[in-house]
Formats: C-alpha cells, sequence, structure tokens
C-alpha cells in the first residue's frame, strides 16, 4: 500500500471541562503552542492524502489553528464521543484505506513514533492499532486489555474498570491507526453504553476483537508522548516537557545556560554557538540570536533579532527589535516593537526605544525615552533625554545627527531635526531644529539671590515669617541680568 492511502483525523471538537475555561481545550497553550498545532505539525511529514479536523467548541479558531498545514475542518455539533467524532469525519475521508486518529489534546507525539505505529498497523496487517504506554499512574487514561501477548481484547474506560483492571498500567493513548473498511461495520455496532450517554471509539476496537479482527497495541518508546491534556495540572506538566526539550537542543548546538529548568523559550527559537542564557531568561517567538551573546537574568526577549557578542543585561524587556553586532543594553531596558540599535550602541537603564533606530556606536546610557526617532552615529544621549513624539493627535519625528552631544534633561519635542555635530544644552526644551555643528539652548536663565539662605535662616531662628521677605523688583535685578 502506498502513502497515499492515509488520511489522518484529529478528534478537536470537545471543551475539554475538566480545565475550568472559556477556552476549547485544543486552543491552550503548551510549549510556546496551541495543543492543536502541535499535534498537526507531527503529522505534517506523514504527507497523508488528508488531514481531517473534527471541530465544536469554538470551532473557528481551532480550524485556523489547523489551516495553515493543510488541514479541513468538518463540525460536529453536538459532540456525542469519541467515536460520534470519527462517524463525522468519514465522508471527508474519501477513499482512504487506512487512518491514524489522533486526539487534538495530546501535543507530545512525535511523527517518529506515528510512522512505527504505521509500520506495525499495516505489516501486522491489523484492523485497529493503538498507541499504548505503560506508565506508572494509569489513573483517568482508558486501560488496554491484552486477550495474548500481541493481540488487543478491548479498551476500558476509567469509569468502567474492575477492581483487577485497575491494577493495568498500560494505558491507551488515543492514537490508533485504523484499517477504514474494518472500522465502519464495527463503530456502527458501539452503543452509548457509559454515563455520558457517548459513543466512545475505544469501543470499537473491542467490536474489533469480538469479531476475530486483529487488534495490536503499539507500545510507545517514551511514554510520555502518550499524555493528553485534561487539567491544569496536566498543562504545566506537557509544557514542562516540551520547554526541556528545546532547550536540550539548543544546549546540544552549543548554547549554555544555568539553571536551565528556569530558562523559558518557544520552539522556533535559534541562537548560536557560545551564547550564554543565565537564570530566568525568557525567549519568545522568532527571537535569533548570533554567536556569543549573552542575556543576563531577568531578561525577556520577543521577536527579537540578536547579531553576535550582544549583551542584555540584567531585567531587560525586548520586543520586535533588532540588536546588530557587539550592542550592550540594560540593565533595566525596555525596547518596543521597530527599535534598530546597530553595530556597537548602548542603551543602558531605565531606557524606552520604540520605532527608535541607534547609529552604530551611539550612547543612550540612562533615563531616556526615545520614540519614533532616528540618532545618527556616534552621538550620545544625555540622561533624561525625552523625544515628545505624540502631541495628543499624531506621532512626530525626531532626527538626530551623527556625532551629536544631547545635554541631560533636555525634551526634543517633535518634529526636530538636530544637525551632525550639533550640541543641545542641558536642560533645554528644543522645539526647532539646531543647524549641524551649532549649540542649542533653550531654557530660563538662572538667578542667584546673593545671601538670601543665610537671611532665611535668621529669620527662622527669630521665630519669625515663615519666608524670607520678598523686595520689591528693582533695576538691580534687570541690570545683574545685563551682567550675564
Ligand atoms: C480518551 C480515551 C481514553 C484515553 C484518553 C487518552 C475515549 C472514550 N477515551 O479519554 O481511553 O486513555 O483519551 O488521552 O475515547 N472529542 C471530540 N468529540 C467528542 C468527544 C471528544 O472531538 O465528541 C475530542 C476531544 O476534543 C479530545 C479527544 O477527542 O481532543 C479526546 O477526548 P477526551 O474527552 O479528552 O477523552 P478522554 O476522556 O481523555
Ligand atoms: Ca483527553
Amino acid at each position: 500500500m502506498s502513502v497515499n492511502d492515509l488520511a489522518i483525523v484529529i478528534l478537536a471538537a470537545g471543551k475539554g471541562t475538566r480545565l475550568k475555561s472559556s477556552q476549547a481545550k485544543v486552543l491552550h497553550r503548551a510549549g510556546g503552542r496551541a495543543l492543536v498545532e502541535h499535534v498537526v505539525r507531527a503529522c505534517a511529514p506523514l504527507k497523508a492524502r488528508k488531514v481531517v479536523l473534527v471541530v465544536g467548541h469554538q470551532a473557528e479558531q481551532v480550524s485556523a489553528v489547523a489551516e495553515p498545514f493543510g488541514a479541513e475542518s468538518v463540525l460536529q455539533q453536538p459532540q456525542r464521543g469519541t467515536g460520534h467524532a470519527m462517524q463525522v469525519a468519514r465522508r471527508a475521508l474519501g477513499s482512504a484505506k487506512i487512518a491514524v486518529v489522533l486526539p487534538g489534546d495530546a501535543p507530545l507525539i512525535r511523527t517518529e513514533t506515528l510512522r512505527a505505529m504505521l509500520a506495525a498497523h499495516r505489516s501486522g496487517n491489523a484492523a485497529a492499532t493503538v498507541l499504548s504506554a505503560v506508565v506508572s499512574d494509569p489513573s483517568g487514561y482508558g486501560r488496554v486489555l491484552r486477550k495474548s501477548e500481541t493481540a488487543v481484547q478491548a479498551i476500558v474506560e476509567e469509569s468502567q474498570l474492575t477492581g483487577e483492571q485497575r491494577e493495568l498500567n498500560e494505558i491507551n493513548s488515543s492514537i490508533y491507526c485504523f484499517t477504514l473498511e474494518k472500522l465502519w461495520p464495527a463503530l456502527a455496532r458501539v452503543t452509548p453504553n457509559n454515563k455520558h450517554r457517548e459513543l466512545y471509539l475505544t469501543d470499537a476496537l473491542g467490536e474489533l476483537a469480538a469479531a476475530n479482527e486483529t487488534v495490536l497495541a503499539h507500545v510507545a518508546t517514551d511514554p510520555r508522548e502518550a499524555l493528553g491534556c485534561n487539567t491544569r495540572a496536566d498543562l504545566a506538566e506537557v509544557d514542562r516537557i516540551f520547554r526541556e526539550w528545546k532547550r536540550s537542543s539548543l544546549m546540544n548546538d552549543g548554547v549554555s545556560m544555568q539553571l536551565p529548568e528556569t530558562i523559558l523559550i518557544d520552539p522556533e527559537v535559534t541562537a548560536g554557538e557560545d551564547t550564554v542564557l543565565e537564570p530566568g531568561v525568557q525567549l519568545l517567538g522568532k527571537t535569533k540570536m548570533g554567536e556569543r551573546c549573552i542575556i543576563r537574568t531577568g531578561s525577556v526577549l520577543s521577536d527579537a533579532v540578536l547579531g553576535d557578542d550582544v549583551v542584555v543585561e540584567p531585567h531587560c524587556v525586548v520586543v520586535q527589535s533588532r540588536l546588530d553586532d557587539g550592542v550592550v543594553v540594560g540593565p533595566f531596558a525596555r525596547l518596543r516593537p521597530g527599535t534598530h540599535l546597530k553595530d556597537g550602541a548602548r542603551v543602558g537603564n531605565f531606557v524606552e526605544t520604540k520605532k527608535a533606530v541607534v547609529g552604530e556606536g551611539a550612547k543612550v546610557p540612562h533615563l531616556t525615552y526615545l520614540g519614533d526617532a532616528h540618532v545618527g552615529p556616534k552621538s550620545n544621549i544625555g540622561a533624561g533625554t525625552i523625544t515628545c513624539n505624540y502631541d495628543g493627535a499624531g506621532k512626530h519625528p525626531t532626527t538626530i545627527g551623527k556625532g551629536v552631544f544631547i545635554g541631560s534633561n533636555t525634551t526634543l519635542i517633535a518634529p526636530v531635526r538636530i544637525g551632525d555635530g550639533a550640541y543641545v544644552a542641558a536642560g533645554s526644551a528644543i522645539t526647532e531644529s539646531v543647524p549641524p555643528d551649532a549649540l542649542g539652548i533653550a531654557r530660563g536663565r538662572q538667578v542667584n539671590k546673593p545671601r538670601w539662605a543665610s537671611r532665611k535662616r535668621r529669620e527662622l531662628a527669630a521665630g519669625g515669617k515663615s519666608a524670607p521677605r520678598r523686595r520689591k523688583a528693582k533695576p538691580r535685578s534687570r541690570k545683574k541680568a545685563k551682567r550675564r
């Protein structure tokens, strides 16, 4: 039989009552993806002629996750059990002869395991093959009842176990291979003979065995692949396993991690050799990092692209930003979407950026907001510099040339341009552009009042007025102003 006789059915219509959630179970996330996406991805390399997804609760959202992988959805409404779900899928299976059936809530399944099960099914000429797992705690799962060493007699749901059967520790993963022409008649004989009044797909295996058809169990080499997510605790456990797999794979690629169990990495993240991750780091989305980067404790990178030798000091948040070679950021920096720090740029503590380009070797060392801003190479942005990019209606750009010096506590009221090589005096509120090589200064002039403080102290000591007596404004002050 060729690969082309194969269809895949993913059962994903259930609500997942035990999660106590308004969201359908298979949309819950673990290991950085919706449960059902993991299942669809594991099936994709099998290159089946059809992938059918049975949807019900939040059908549209569930379909949307699987459609990019070529899955076709069929609606099961209402949900009358896993056997009923299979009947609903029947028409969509067309002329496929063999179906691999999986629940949407068992995300740890790997392609190799599906291949091995399929091979066992084909070579054993079976009507049905169930992927089973031997576990220490089988509670909550259907148990595999064997009739001989190789053949299965039935699958008994937890609620229907006899005292003796409770000891069985081979569980049903709910992942199967069916020869469809054998399945349909057996499924037609199944009745909703259980407390939920549902049609159980598991009962079809018992029917097949009773009709002397071959029903096999293929034992998963890693029992974790059979883990189904029925509860929040299951979700947490599955997430933990995915994260562990991802960390191992990055470590195999030459990435160092301190206290790896505290580091959370999404599946699509990549990192170059000799990159070091400190405890409590999160690397999310499509974050990509070059070689020899150091991400220090508590930093969160989401869809960030880092070159080589980038240092992210502790407790930074970097989202949809690009950090070129040799950039240093943080501690406590927040880089928002559209930030691009060019080679060797430095962004220090308590700096926020958004849609900001910081040129090669430029420095923004502390306490600054750069929004809709462009900073040229080798410029220095003093502490407390703020680009006032928003006027209550629209956003405006600030353009700072190369080799510019912006004094501390400057507000740059956009739109505004600072030419190459210019200086801006500390404390300025800049509303007009500063030409290249000029000094821009825009602030109130300083007035010193001689002996004001000592007079004040004398008055206080005499129990007098709380403030020094005000002199009338006299020409004196004007004269003083002239002296400056
Ligand atoms: C099922 C198996 C059990 C097995 C366990 C493994 C049955 C009766 N029991 O139990 O033997 O050990 O999986 O995890 O099959 N679904 C539908 N339509 C329905 C009902 C369910 O599409 O009408 C989907 C659910 O969305 C879910 C999957 O089928 O993805 C399994 O359903 P679930 O309720 O989780 O079955 P379990 O009780 O875990
Ligand atoms: Ca389940």
